[in-house]
């Protein structure tokens, strides 16, 4: 029984380490579009990348791939989450969890469940506009080039002009971070990346990682709400 649960809980943290990195491959493109706001041109790129991603065939397929990778990545999560602690319900007398791990390394459920409030507001606040209702905000398009774009970074304009929902965000992002900076390394070590010579290289990555992704997200609304940009 003992090995079957050891087989279970590897096959979890196989597909856990899977769909994390499939994410953070999302996180680097959706980083990356998004930081185009820092253009300061109005939302001129922005909204034509917007408008790419919204209406490319491929893109949305794979949005579909994206939906289903957090899914799994949320279940298998809380599978390994709950099998863990069934598996030691009753914690040892003598146990310090601080001396044997960090905080945030044993706190990646509670990191998880903070991530996915934040992402059922931010679903609510940007893809529901653009994908099911359409944009709030006037003017509702902008045209580039004679293209009709929709005014997604309007949106954007008028959703981080309240302050709650500018806390809510960074907030978020320090969630983000904490999760990242154990989850990275993780993923890539159940993935058979443990050996010394690795070791080293995806600590600097992740940790790099972790600080620089989370800090230009947790930017974009900090810069609206200040009228850094425009
Ligand atoms: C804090 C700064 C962020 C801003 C300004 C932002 C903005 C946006 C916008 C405008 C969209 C809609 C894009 C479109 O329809 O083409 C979107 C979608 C999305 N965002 Fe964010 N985002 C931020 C952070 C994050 C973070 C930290 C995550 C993940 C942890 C995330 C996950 C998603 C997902 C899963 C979607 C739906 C993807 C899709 O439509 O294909 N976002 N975001």
């Amino acid at each position: 029984m003992a090995t079957g649960l050891f087989k279970s809980s590897i096959t979890k943290k196989f597909w856990m380490s899977l769909t994390g990195i499939f994410l953070i491959s999302f996180l680097v493109v959706h980083c990356a579009i998004n930081a185009t706001i820092f253009a300061n041109d109005g939302g001129q790129l922005f909204n034509e990348w917007a408008h790419f991603m919204g209406t490319n065939v491929i893109i949305r397929t794979m949005e579909i791939g994206l939906f289903a990778g957090l899914l799994l990545h949320i279940i298998d999560g809380l599978m390994l989450y709950f099998q863990n602690k069934t598996a030691r319900p009753v914690k040892y007398a003598y146990e310090k969890a601080s001396a044997s791990s960090k905080w945030y390394s044993r706190s990646m459920a509670l990191l998880g469940t903070l991530i996915l409030l934040f992402l059922i507001l931010h679903m609510y606040h940007f893809w529901y506009r653009s994908r099911v209702t359409g944009v709030t905000i006037e003017p509702e398009v902008m045209f580039v080039d004679g293209k009709k774009l929709e005014n997604l970074y309007g949106e954007m304009q008028y959703i981080f002009s309240k302050g709650w929902v500018v806390i809510v965000y960074v907030l978020g992002c320090i969630s983000l971070f904490w999760h990242l900076l154990h989850g990275f390394k993780s993923a890539f070590q159940s993935l058979g990346f443990n050996q010394a010579k690795y070791k080293n290289t995806i600590a600097l990555v992740g940790d790099a990682f972790s600080i620089i992704i989370p800090a230009i997200f947790a930017a974009m609304p900090i810069a609206f709400f200040f009228k850094l940009i425009q």
